[in-house]
Protein backbone atom coordinates (compact mmCIF):
# COMPACT_ATOMS: atom_id res chain seq x y z
CA UNK A 1 0.00 0.00 0.00
CA UNK A 2 1.07 3.97 -0.73
CA UNK A 3 1.91 5.50 2.53
CA UNK A 4 3.29 2.73 4.85
CA UNK A 5 6.94 1.45 5.04
CA UNK A 6 5.60 -2.71 5.42
CA UNK A 7 8.68 -4.55 7.59
CA UNK A 8 9.99 -7.68 5.88
CA UNK A 9 8.59 -10.77 6.89
CA UNK A 10 10.64 -13.36 9.52
CA UNK A 11 9.63 -15.97 11.82
CA UNK A 12 8.07 -14.96 15.01
CA UNK A 13 10.39 -14.95 18.41
CA UNK A 14 7.47 -13.16 20.74
CA UNK A 15 6.30 -15.76 23.69
CA UNK A 16 2.97 -15.02 24.37
CA UNK A 17 3.21 -12.71 27.93
CA UNK A 18 5.17 -10.47 25.64
CA UNK A 19 2.76 -10.36 22.96
CA UNK A 20 0.46 -9.36 26.39
CA UNK A 21 2.39 -6.85 27.53
CA UNK A 22 3.07 -4.72 23.55
CA UNK A 23 -1.12 -5.36 23.91
CA UNK A 24 -1.53 -3.72 27.60
CA UNK A 25 1.12 -0.63 26.44
CA UNK A 26 -0.92 -0.27 22.66
CA UNK A 27 -4.06 -0.05 24.85
CA UNK A 28 -2.32 2.89 27.19
CA UNK A 29 -0.94 4.36 23.99
CA UNK A 30 -4.36 4.37 22.52
CA UNK A 31 -5.89 6.13 25.91
CA UNK A 32 -2.90 8.54 25.99
CA UNK A 33 -3.21 9.50 22.30
CA UNK A 34 -7.21 10.12 22.33
CA UNK A 35 -8.36 7.42 19.96
CA UNK A 36 -10.00 5.30 22.70
CA UNK A 37 -12.47 6.59 25.19
CA UNK A 38 -14.99 3.83 25.88
CA UNK A 39 -14.85 0.95 28.88
CA UNK A 40 -16.28 -1.59 26.36
CA UNK A 41 -14.08 -0.97 23.43
CA UNK A 42 -11.02 -1.16 26.06
CA UNK A 43 -12.10 -4.25 27.17
CA UNK A 44 -12.53 -5.72 23.75
CA UNK A 45 -9.02 -3.88 22.99
CA UNK A 46 -7.39 -6.09 25.62
CA UNK A 47 -9.20 -9.21 25.44
CA UNK A 48 -8.59 -9.91 21.78
CA UNK A 49 -4.80 -11.08 21.33
CA UNK A 50 -4.58 -9.01 17.67
CA UNK A 51 -1.53 -11.30 17.00
CA UNK A 52 -3.64 -14.61 16.56
CA UNK A 53 -5.34 -12.74 13.20
CA UNK A 54 -1.97 -12.14 11.37
CA UNK A 55 0.13 -13.98 8.96
CA UNK A 56 2.93 -15.99 10.53
CA UNK A 57 5.64 -13.60 9.08
CA UNK A 58 4.21 -10.91 10.22
CA UNK A 59 3.30 -11.32 13.90
CA UNK A 60 5.93 -9.88 15.72
CA UNK A 61 4.77 -6.30 14.11
CA UNK A 62 1.27 -7.18 15.63
CA UNK A 63 1.34 -3.97 17.33
CA UNK A 64 3.52 -1.24 15.23
CA UNK A 65 1.00 0.99 13.86
CA UNK A 66 1.66 -0.15 10.12
CA UNK A 67 -1.40 -2.10 8.03
CA UNK A 68 0.31 -5.57 7.55
CA UNK A 69 -0.43 -7.99 4.27
CA UNK A 70 -2.91 -10.54 4.16
CA UNK A 71 -4.36 -13.46 2.15
CA UNK A 72 -5.92 -12.52 -0.57
CA UNK A 73 -5.55 -9.28 -3.46
CA UNK A 74 -5.01 -6.08 -1.89
CA UNK A 75 -6.21 -7.30 1.80
CA UNK A 76 -4.82 -6.10 4.96
CA UNK A 77 -5.29 -5.61 8.62
CA UNK A 78 -5.38 -2.19 9.80
CA UNK A 79 -3.09 0.01 12.20
CA UNK A 80 -4.42 -0.83 15.61
CA UNK A 81 -5.25 2.51 16.37
CA UNK A 82 -7.83 2.04 13.13
CA UNK A 83 -10.12 0.26 15.60
CA UNK A 84 -11.15 2.81 17.78
CA UNK A 85 -10.69 5.69 15.67
CA UNK A 86 -13.69 3.72 13.65
CA UNK A 87 -15.91 2.40 16.44
CA UNK A 88 -15.67 5.55 18.88
CA UNK A 89 -17.77 8.04 16.64
CA UNK A 90 -19.91 4.83 15.63
CA UNK A 91 -20.87 4.22 19.24
CA UNK A 92 -20.75 0.32 18.93
CA UNK A 93 -21.89 -0.43 21.62
CA UNK A 94 -24.07 -3.56 23.65
CA UNK A 95 -26.88 -5.16 22.23
CA UNK A 96 -26.18 -3.47 18.99
CA UNK A 97 -26.67 -5.49 15.63
CA UNK A 98 -23.73 -4.96 13.51
CA UNK A 99 -22.84 -4.76 10.07
CA UNK A 100 -19.31 -4.98 8.67
CA UNK A 101 -18.00 -4.68 5.29
CA UNK A 102 -14.29 -5.93 4.50
CA UNK A 103 -13.90 -8.60 7.29
CA UNK A 104 -10.10 -8.80 6.55
CA UNK A 105 -8.26 -10.76 9.36
CA UNK A 106 -11.49 -11.00 11.22
CA UNK A 107 -9.87 -9.32 14.33
CA UNK A 108 -11.89 -6.03 13.99
CA UNK A 109 -14.76 -8.10 13.63
CA UNK A 110 -13.73 -10.22 16.60
CA UNK A 111 -13.59 -6.90 18.84
CA UNK A 112 -16.88 -5.87 17.84
CA UNK A 113 -18.38 -9.27 19.26
CA UNK A 114 -16.86 -8.23 22.36
CA UNK A 115 -17.89 -5.29 22.16
CA UNK A 116 -21.55 -5.37 21.31
CA UNK A 117 -21.72 -8.82 23.96
CA UNK A 118 -24.51 -11.69 23.72
CA UNK A 119 -27.41 -9.58 23.18
CA UNK A 120 -25.82 -8.09 20.13
CA UNK A 121 -24.83 -9.78 16.55
CA UNK A 122 -22.05 -8.87 13.99
CA UNK A 123 -22.77 -10.19 10.44
CA UNK A 124 -19.16 -9.65 8.56
CA UNK A 125 -18.71 -9.89 4.78
CA UNK A 126 -15.47 -10.22 2.58
CA UNK A 127 -15.56 -10.38 -1.00
CA UNK A 128 -11.78 -11.80 -1.35
CA UNK A 129 -12.35 -16.03 -1.02
CA UNK A 130 -8.75 -16.19 0.31
CA UNK A 131 -8.92 -13.79 2.55
CA UNK A 132 -12.34 -14.50 3.98
CA UNK A 133 -10.92 -18.29 4.24
CA UNK A 134 -8.19 -16.70 6.61
CA UNK A 135 -10.23 -14.99 8.63
CA UNK A 136 -13.02 -17.59 9.00
CA UNK A 137 -9.95 -19.95 10.13
CA UNK A 138 -8.51 -17.11 12.18
CA UNK A 139 -12.09 -16.52 14.34
CA UNK A 140 -12.80 -20.23 14.58
CA UNK A 141 -9.61 -20.82 16.15
CA UNK A 142 -10.23 -17.90 18.53
CA UNK A 143 -13.56 -19.70 19.66
CA UNK A 144 -16.00 -17.08 17.80
CA UNK A 145 -18.60 -19.92 16.48
CA UNK A 146 -21.59 -17.02 16.46
CA UNK A 147 -20.71 -14.67 13.92
CA UNK A 148 -22.47 -14.49 10.71
CA UNK A 149 -19.75 -14.33 8.04
CA UNK A 150 -20.86 -13.82 4.18
CA UNK A 151 -18.52 -14.19 1.38
CA UNK A 152 -19.77 -11.94 -1.14
CA UNK A 153 -19.99 -8.17 -2.13
CA UNK A 154 -20.52 -6.45 0.88
CA UNK A 155 -21.52 -3.31 -1.07
CA UNK A 156 -24.84 -5.08 -1.81
CA UNK A 157 -25.02 -5.06 1.93
CA UNK A 158 -27.22 -8.05 4.08
CA UNK A 159 -30.39 -7.82 3.51
CA UNK A 160 -31.67 -11.20 5.49
CA UNK A 161 -30.69 -9.72 8.56
CA UNK A 162 -30.95 -6.08 7.92
CA UNK A 163 -32.04 -3.47 9.50
CA UNK A 164 -28.51 -2.39 11.09
CA UNK A 165 -27.81 0.04 14.53
CA UNK A 166 -24.34 0.25 13.29
CA UNK A 167 -22.34 -0.21 9.75
CA UNK A 168 -18.68 -0.32 9.53
CA UNK A 169 -17.04 -0.33 6.21
CA UNK A 170 -13.43 -1.16 6.11
CA UNK A 171 -12.47 -0.31 2.09
CA UNK A 172 -12.44 2.93 0.82
CA UNK A 173 -15.58 4.07 -1.31
CA UNK A 174 -16.27 6.10 -4.27
CA UNK A 175 -19.93 6.97 -2.78
CA UNK A 176 -21.49 5.23 -0.02
CA UNK A 177 -23.61 2.43 -1.36
CA UNK A 178 -27.23 2.71 -1.51
CA UNK A 179 -27.89 -0.44 -0.08
CA UNK A 180 -26.07 0.14 3.30
CA UNK A 181 -27.93 3.55 3.49
CA UNK A 182 -31.28 1.67 3.17
CA UNK A 183 -30.42 -1.21 5.42
CA UNK A 184 -29.82 0.93 8.33
CA UNK A 185 -31.72 1.81 11.10
CA UNK A 186 -33.68 5.07 11.55
CA UNK A 187 -30.80 6.58 14.61
CA UNK A 188 -28.44 4.33 13.32
CA UNK A 189 -25.02 4.97 11.97
CA UNK A 190 -22.76 3.91 9.51
CA UNK A 191 -18.79 4.96 8.96
CA UNK A 192 -16.60 4.63 5.96
CA UNK A 193 -13.79 6.16 4.42
CA UNK A 194 -14.94 7.81 1.58
CA UNK A 195 -12.71 9.06 -1.77
CA UNK A 196 -13.48 12.47 -2.14
CA UNK A 197 -10.92 14.93 -4.07
CA UNK A 198 -8.57 12.70 -4.61
CA UNK A 199 -7.97 11.70 -0.62
CA UNK A 200 -9.97 9.85 1.14
CA UNK A 201 -12.51 11.05 4.40
CA UNK A 202 -13.14 8.80 7.41
CA UNK A 203 -17.15 10.14 7.43
CA UNK A 204 -19.46 9.25 9.65
CA UNK A 205 -23.04 9.27 8.45
CA UNK A 206 -26.38 9.56 11.13
CA UNK A 207 -30.02 8.00 9.70
CA UNK A 208 -33.10 9.72 10.84
CA UNK A 209 -36.28 10.22 9.46
CA UNK A 210 -35.46 13.42 8.28
CA UNK A 211 -32.77 12.84 6.42
CA UNK A 212 -28.98 12.09 6.59
CA UNK A 213 -26.21 13.88 8.67
CA UNK A 214 -22.90 13.65 7.37
CA UNK A 215 -19.80 14.57 9.72
CA UNK A 216 -15.85 14.16 8.71
CA UNK A 217 -13.71 12.67 11.29
CA UNK A 218 -10.22 12.58 9.66
CA UNK A 219 -8.19 11.80 6.68
CA UNK A 220 -7.21 8.37 6.22
CA UNK A 221 -5.67 5.84 3.49
CA UNK A 222 -7.79 2.59 2.65
CA UNK A 223 -7.39 -0.29 0.08
CA UNK A 224 -10.39 0.31 -2.25
CA UNK A 225 -13.64 -0.81 -2.15
CA UNK A 226 -14.36 -3.54 -5.06
CA UNK A 227 -17.33 -4.79 -6.19
CA UNK A 228 -20.65 -3.14 -7.55
CA UNK A 229 -19.71 -0.24 -6.03
CA UNK A 230 -16.18 0.00 -5.95
CA UNK A 231 -14.11 2.53 -7.87
CA UNK A 232 -11.79 -0.07 -9.70
CA UNK A 233 -12.98 -2.79 -12.23
CA UNK A 234 -16.31 -4.12 -11.90
CA UNK A 235 -16.70 -7.51 -10.40
C1 LIG B 1 -8.50 -2.88 5.25
S1 LIG B 1 -9.10 -4.49 4.96
C2 LIG B 1 -10.06 -4.87 6.38
C3 LIG B 1 -9.32 -5.00 7.64
C4 LIG B 1 -10.14 -5.63 8.73
N1 LIG B 1 -10.97 -4.67 9.38
C5 LIG B 1 -9.26 -6.33 9.72
O1 LIG B 1 -9.44 -6.15 10.93
O2 LIG B 1 -8.40 -7.11 9.31
C6 LIG B 1 -10.41 -4.25 3.78
C7 LIG B 1 -11.07 -5.53 3.35
O3 LIG B 1 -12.21 -5.21 2.58
C8 LIG B 1 -12.36 -6.23 1.61
N2 LIG B 1 -13.29 -5.74 0.59
C9 LIG B 1 -13.06 -4.88 -0.43
N3 LIG B 1 -14.18 -4.65 -1.12
C10 LIG B 1 -15.16 -5.41 -0.55
C11 LIG B 1 -16.55 -5.60 -0.81
N4 LIG B 1 -17.18 -5.00 -1.82
N5 LIG B 1 -17.24 -6.45 -0.01
C12 LIG B 1 -16.62 -7.09 1.03
N6 LIG B 1 -15.31 -6.95 1.32
C13 LIG B 1 -14.59 -6.10 0.55
C14 LIG B 1 -10.94 -6.48 1.16
O4 LIG B 1 -10.82 -7.71 0.47
C15 LIG B 1 -10.20 -6.44 2.49
O5 LIG B 1 -10.15 -7.71 3.08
Amino acid sequence: MNGWIIPPPKESTRSSEEFLKERQEKVRWLIRHGFLRSQRIKEALLKVSRENFIPLLYKDYAYLEVPLPLPGEKATISCPHSYPLFYEPLGLDEGHKFLEVGLGSGYGTALAREIVGPEGLVVSIEIDPLTFEFASKNLEDAGYNDIVLVKGDGGLGYPPMAPFDRICVTAACPEIPPPLIEQLKFGGRLIAPLLEYGIQNLVLLEKSEEGIRRKVICEVLYVPLRGKYGGEKKE
